[in-house]
């Protein structure tokens, strides 16, 4: 199966210059997202895994389904302020700004081994900040996978390169 064929792309989304890369004919297609989820598997080589964390939003479509598969628990990051109880939170840089994510801080025991998930690797300071907030709160990184990865954005040199993962490259 091509999984290029279930991804979409929309010029100029979401403002001009942007190649944004759409999941949703993906996610439209059980056979195709069936496949996504055993590549992704595949990717982890029999690694043990305790819990999947998946990043807001689109790493939470995935994520789940990886979770499901494996047969563990699934831990949401999310944007600020969607979290109910205590939370710990990492800012990270965007080219004008800045942006924060948070993680429950009572989400991962001491040593857990996680995957950690999002639909798509571009710059890395997204996944780079999940990578901090697993650490913080003591979790093993075993296992970084995405969907897609834009490689000239090169946004794995801000993750532990051998422990990632992407299906799919542009
Ligand atoms: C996109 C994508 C990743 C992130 C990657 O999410 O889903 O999470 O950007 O970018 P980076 O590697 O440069 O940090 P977005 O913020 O568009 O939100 P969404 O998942 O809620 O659509
Ligand atoms: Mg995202």
């Amino acid at each position: 199966m091509q999984l290029t064929n279930y991804i979409r792309t929309i010029e100029d989304f979401p403002m001009g210059g942007i190649s944004y890369k759409d999941i949703t004919p993906l996610l439209m297609d059980p056979k195709a997202s069936d496949f996504a989820v055993s590549e992704l598997i595949k990717g982890l080589e029999g690694k043990p895994i305790d819990k999947v964390i998946g990043i807001e939003s689109r790493g939470f479509l995935f994520g789940m389904l990886l979770a499901k598969e494996l047969g563990v628990g699934f831990i949401p990051i999310r944007k600020p302020g969607k979290l109910p109880s205590e939370t710990i939170s990492q800012s990270y840089d965007l080219e004008y700004g800045s942006d924060t994510i948070e993680i429950h801080e009572d989400s991962i025991q001491k040593g857990e081994r996680i995957l950690l998930h999002d639909d798509l690797l571009a710059t890395g300071g997204t996944a780079s900040a999940a990578c901090k907030l697993i650490e913080k709160l003591g979790g093993e990184l075993v296992h970084i996978n995405f969907i897609i990865e834009l490689d000239f954005l090169e946004g794995r040199k801000l993750l532990p390169k051998a422990k990632v993962n992407s299906l799919l490259h542009y």
